[in-house]
């Protein structure tokens, strides 16, 4: 196997600095913190660290390790292992199924991002201050009714996406993650700050930490397992792209488990960000778009200080959606580029295809509603599964254990538990609960 490498990251904390720029995006800002207070408070966070610790951070640790003992994109890492393993090549289509899915994520994430952007210049033109809720209300109906403002700043979004890809590795991806993520972590910090002072931060906590194991039903776990998921990147590759460029003495999974701390920190620093702005308001907390991009705007129009900080917190959303777009489009380009395709033409090509599919979504509802749901239920589960199983049961151990390289004996024997019984078994449950057959297994046994 070709055992070269063009590139690498500046130094270890570049490759944390870009996971958890993958890993941290719009699932933590605004669907963690509403789950976790939908069902259950602490007692989901209980459980959702249980699936961060004993599937997520093992599968991680398992893309990392595929990306970089091969030192190449998904789709010839997995055909290049595969080889080696003597395994079937077919095991290729586990990386060409992450390249395709990046892409369709990138097509309904660039729209939401775009949005994000408008707000970012409504916060700062002051637009929505002194704004009566219900106009704050239509202000984000018009946006969503309107392709050419929409479709503006998806445009934007995607040039931004493709303009840090296009600039390499090191000097475009490593770069950018180098500014980006240090702002994010300070502009959170001084909104935690923000609420503290001015939102009812006691109620917030309530609402997300207090723990109600009443709410925590079956349905409640597999949430927290499928977000899990989707929270770390994985299953598509991106992270596998990414440890292809990780140097190769540092420790995979001490590496692993500060991405992971970070991104559940992050997660957790968010809700408490958003809930006391919202309660002090007196709006309720509602999930998804309607949460940021309504709650939030009303409460930012009726606190002092609302416009800086209004502006801070979509300057924030945007960086946090731009560090996790670009893993969406690497592991293609980097395919793309191993077989000669020049890198500024590659990213040309990969960002054309997600905005022209980003105005897809933007003439469409359903077709955006479509890719979320084949996306998040489908593709990146699966291709954990299939991840998992390659590097638990068709790698050989020794190549494994090398290329992982723990420190302590018993460490690799956990991981290598989890991966091979835990994570498999966990996802699948997932998966079947996705489609629905989970409950029909289940009727059948009553
Ligand atoms: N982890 C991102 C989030 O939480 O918003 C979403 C994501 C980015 C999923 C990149 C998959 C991926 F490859």
């Amino acid at each position: 196997m070709n055992t070269q490498t063009p590139v690498s990251w500046t130094n270890r904390w570049t490759f944390i600095l870009a996971a958890t720029g993958s890993a941290v995006g719009l699932g933590n800002i605004w669907k963690f913190p509403y789950i976790t207070g939908e069902y259950g408070g602490g007692a989901f966070v209980l459980v959702y660290l249980g699936c961060i610790l004993l599937v997520g951070v093992p599968v991680m640790v398992a893309e990392v390790m595929a990306g970089r003992a091969a030192r190449a994109n998904p789709v010839d890492a997995m055909l290049g292992l595969s080889r080696d393993a003597g395994a079937p090549a077919a095991w290729g289509f586990v990386g060409l199924a992450g390249v395709v899915g990046g892409l369709l994520i990138l097509m309904f994430y660039s729209v939401v991002a775009g949005w994000a952007l408008d707000y970012v210049w409504q916060s700062l033109t002051g637009t929505y201050q002194a704004q009566s809720a219900d106009s704050i209300s239509e202000n984000f109906a018009s946006l969503t009714g309107s392709f050419p403002r929409q479709w503006l700043w998806q445009t934007l979004f995607v040039a931004l996406t493709g303009g840090i890809i296009a600039a390499g590795v090191t000097r475009g991806i490593g770069r950018a993650v180098e500014i980006l993520m240090p702002l994010l972590f300070v502009f959170l910090l001084m909104l935690l700050g923000y609420s503290w002072l001015n939102g009812d931060f006691v109620r917030g906590l309530e609402f997300m930490y207090q723990p109600d194991f009443g709410k925590l039903s079956r349905e409640a776990v597999l949430v927290a397992m499928g977000h899990a998921f989707f929270t770390l990147s994985l299953g598509m590759g991106a992270i596998m792209a990414y440890g292809a460029y990780m140097p190769g003495e540092h420790s995979v999974g001490k590496t692993v488990i500060t991405i992971a701390a970070l991104d559940t920190v992050i997660a957790l620093v968010a809700g408490m960000a958003i809930f006391p702005l919202v309660f002090a308001n007196g709006l309720e907390p509602s999930s998804g778009p309607g949460l940021m991009f309504v709650s939030l705007p009303i409460a930012f129009a009726n606190m002092p200080g609302g416009m800086i900080f209004g502006s801070l917190f979509f300057i924030l959303v945007s960086i946090a959606a731009l560090s996790s777009s670009i893993s969406l489009i690497e592991p293609g380009v980097a395919w793309l580029e191993r077989h000669g395709v020049k890198r500024r033409w590659g990213t040309f090509g990969a960002a054309v295809i997600g905005w022209l599919g980003g105005t897809a979504c933007i003439y469409s509802g359903s077709f955006f509603d479509l890719l979320d749901h084949i996306t998040a239920n489908y593709i990146l589960p699966l291709g954990g599964l299939l991840i998992a199983i390659f590097v638990g049961w068709i790698m050989q151990r020794q190549t494994v254990e090398t290329a992982a390289g723990f420190e302590n004996p018993l460490y690799f024997k956990l991981w290598t538990t989890a991966l091979r019984y835990i994570a498999p078994v966990g996802i699948l449950l997932v998966f079947l609960h996705s489609i629905g057959l989970l409950d029909t297994f289940m009727q059948l046994g009553a």
